[in-house]
């Protein structure tokens, strides 16, 4: 796989197919992910859960991530990597370009907000400083305690309907990404129908344009693992094999099942 970028993500997008992402925040798996040939490697925030053992990704410092990029990027991947700017890191433009610097300069391609309509300014400011952005809709997990807890977003028409408005700002703001977690199967796809911009679901149904899981979640090695997951080295002996599994499951459309998506 030559190395991918952006515009590998458009096309997929343009021709109906579908791409995989999972997260990685060391360079073992980093190396073994992208010779599975799964397009994107996030190094997500969620390593405050998979590796820290909190239980938000509230305690996650701009060192920490800056620490796991560089570890992921140091194996050069193939995949995309996109780092997560952790909560709090990103107030306001300043601060955000920053926190943003810092994760480009260990080796991050892309980053990662959490937010809606507020953050439009400061993702127009990065991406006017040549910094791609994707912003991150639905379940955002840095405001665990404003949503009160892990929970489905947008089920009502009022919630959905900020949801693509702050998704369409966000593009407008020049966002070349987003990621959707845990919506209605429904909003997701008029989501991913409405945008230009790539579209990657998580507990968000088939119709986004790619697929993101935790790594630790997808190998069943969470015991808390969300129903909206699959553990794809149950029937399995080899890790290479659950991810590419995994890849062939998302571009065949057989991953997502009704099981791991809400209504
Ligand atoms: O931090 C993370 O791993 C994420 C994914 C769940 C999308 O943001």
């Amino acid at each position: 796989m030559a190395k991918v970028t952006i515009s590998d993500l458009f096309k997929i997008k343009s021709k109906g197919e579908k791409f995989a992402c999972l997260t990685a925040y060391d360079a073992t798996f980093s190396h073994l992910i992208s010779q599975c040939g799964i397009e994107v490697i996030l190094v997500g925030d969620s390593l405050g859960n998979v590796i820290q053992g909190h239980k938000t990704t509230l305690q996650v410092t701009v060192e920490s991530m800056a620490y796991h990029t560089a570890c992921v990027t140091k194996v050069e991947p193939q995949s995309l990597v996109i780092t997560d700017l952790p909560f709090m890191s990103y107030p306001h433009s300043d601060e955000a370009i920053k926190t943003a610097a810092t994760m480009m300069r260990s080796g991050a391609e892309m980053v990662k907000v959490e937010g809606g309509q507020w953050l439009s300014s400061i993702i127009f400011d990065l991406v006017e400083r040549g910094i791609p952005v994707c912003g991150h809709l639905g379940l955002t997990p840095q405001s665990f305690h404003m949503l009160g807890g892990y929970k489905v977003q947008g089920r009502n028409e009022a919630e959905a309907a900020t949801i693509l408005s702050d998704a369409l700002s966000i593009q407008e703001a020049g966002a070349s990404l987003l990621v959707l977690e845990c919506v209605p199967e429904t909003l997701a796809s008029e989501i991913s129908a409405k945008l230009k911009i790539p579209v990657i679901g998580i507990g968000a149904g088939p119709n986004t344009d790619g697929q993101v899981l935790v790594l630790h979640d997808m190998l069943g090695l969470t015991t808390n693992s969300p129903s909206f997951s699959k553990d794809f080295l149950r029937d399995t002996d080899s890790v290479t094999t659950a991810i590419k599994t995994f890849l062939n499951s998302v571009k065949n459309r057989e991953f997502p099942e009704e099981d791991n998506w809400y209504s």
